[in-house]
């Protein structure tokens, strides 16, 4: 922007000093035209940036304001975006805490009424007027994916088979779960199709959805983390949409960890690690005697940093969730030879532990006994937005907007809030 500008500028003043000089000269109005062109170019330029493409959602039917919350074990994310000039901004995030025990580790909300007062005080806070669609999640924990073989049939006929024999694939019985279900493209000749069938307990979403009433909101729809992971990661133009690459997500949340590989645009396998940050902070008190809030800061500044006493007492826990991670990630591409893993991407406020993703980047490319050989190298990213969805690498440059940046604790809300009408 500064560039053209310069050179905007520039241009402009050779131009009227040839006028100036030209006055007499024969060929006065060569200058002027060539100068005129310039002006016009650099007016178009200026143009073309401000009105530069804002990111668009994902799905291809998106309008008015959308609402994402996620209820987590430490707080309740809300990100409220607003679609603008052909894509989508967020107009505001936020975050509140909610009392431990409010939601279980299975991401289970125990205590709806307390969860529904922590979202009426954050949306006040944050102040959406209205939302047209409210989306919140189900928790790893709790929701189950499962990719399953059909007979060719319809979506109808599909709904009315799984209302039978949906509980041979979902390990809930049927009667107490809620299920959805999406047919994957498959060749047209192919007698089988793939479904994606995802489902949760149905007091889980009962929960969350009583926890919503209570500030007067009526969710458009419950999703599952993946998807809002997967959504979010398209949006900042992140996610590996080629089929032969595989990547995943670890999102380090407060009581626990959720790995998901994905290949292509599905997830594939998610599992739920029981280490989180709060058993960090907890673990770093007991060692070094620090009352929680000093153990919280000193995690925040010191995480896995070389030589410090904060790495001494936590590597060996985040060393031992590495190798569940990395035993994950050699199963699923044992199963699926010749699938290369490009990226995990990060997620989830434990994300931003200083010193975490270069060591689990390290513990990855030395330890894959599946190596990933790719141009790049296999790439641990901590995913992290500006206030426009723009991806900022980690440095934040918001000006005049309301949200400074968006740390990768608020990707599955952002996710929640991007799904399409
Ligand atoms: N800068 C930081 N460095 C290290 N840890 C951090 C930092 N910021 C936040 N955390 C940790 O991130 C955790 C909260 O992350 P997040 O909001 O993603 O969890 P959650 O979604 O509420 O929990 P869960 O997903 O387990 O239900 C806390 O344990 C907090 O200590
Ligand atoms: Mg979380």
């Amino acid at each position: 922007m500064g560039v053209v500008f310069v050179i905007g500028m520039a241009g402009g003043a050779a131009f009227f000093e040839y006028l100036f000089y030209l006055q007499d000269s024969p060929y006065r109005y060569y200058p002027s035209v060539v100068g005129l062109g310039g002006l016009l170019a650099f007016a178009l330029t200026l143009a073309v940036i401000k009105h530069r493409r804002l990111p668009r959602p994902p799905e291809g039917s998106w309008r008015g304001v959308g609402l994402g919350l996620d209820f987590g074990g430490a707080a309740l994310k809300a990100v409220l975006l607003g679609a603008q000039k052909g894509g989508v901004v967020v107009l505001a995030a936020g975050q509140e805490p909610l009392p431990p025990g409010t939601v279980d580790a299975d991401g289970l909300v125990t205590r709806p009424r307390e969860a529904g007062e922590a979202a009426r005080r954050l949306l006040r806070r944050i102040g959406p007027k209205k939302a047209h669609r409210v989306v919140t999640t189900v928790g790893n924990g709790s929701a189950v994916i499962r990719l399953a073989q059909f007979p060719r049939m319809s979506r109808e006929e599909l709904g009315e088979a799984l209302r039978w024999e949906g509980g041979q694939h979902i390990p809930i019985p049927l009667e107490q779960a809620v299920l959805d279900f999406s047919i994957l493209e498959s060749p047209r000749d192919a007698s089988q199709m793939t479904v994606f069938l995802a489902a949760a307990p149905r007091r889980v979403a009962e929960a969350l959805v009583s926890s919503l009433r209570l500030c007067h909101l009526r969710p458009y729809a419950l999703d599952l983390e993946p998807n809002c992971a997967l959504r979010a990661l398209t949006y900042a133009s992140l996610a590996e949409e080629g089929s032969a690459a595989a990547w995943a997500v670890l999102d380090l949340g407060a009581s626990s960890t959720k790995l998901t590989l994905f290949d292509g645009a599905v997830p594939q396998i998610t599992r739920t690690l029981n280490l989180g940050g709060q058993a960090l902070t907890e673990l770093l008190g007991r060692e070094l005697g620090l009352d929680p809030s000093q153990a919280e800061d000193k995690k925040r500044q010191e995480g896995l940093l070389e030589g410090t006493s904060a790495r001494a007492v936590l590597w060996p826990q985040l060393e031992e969730l590495f190798m569940e991670v990395r035993r994950s990630l050699e199963y699923f591409l044992i199963q699926r030879r010749g699938v290369r893993l490009r990226r995990v991407f990060l997620l989830g406020g434990g994300a931003s532990l200083p010193g975490l993703a270069p060591s689990l980047q390290k513990y990855l490319e030395t330890g894959l006994a599946t190596r990933v050989e790719t141009e790049n190298g296999l790439e641990v990213i901590v995913a992290s937005l500006d206030s426009s969805g723009n991806w900022n690498e980690r440095s934040p440059r918001s000006k005049r907007n309301r949200v400074a940046s968006l740390g990768p604790e608020y990707f599955i809300a952002l996710g929640s809030a991007l799904r399409g009408d």
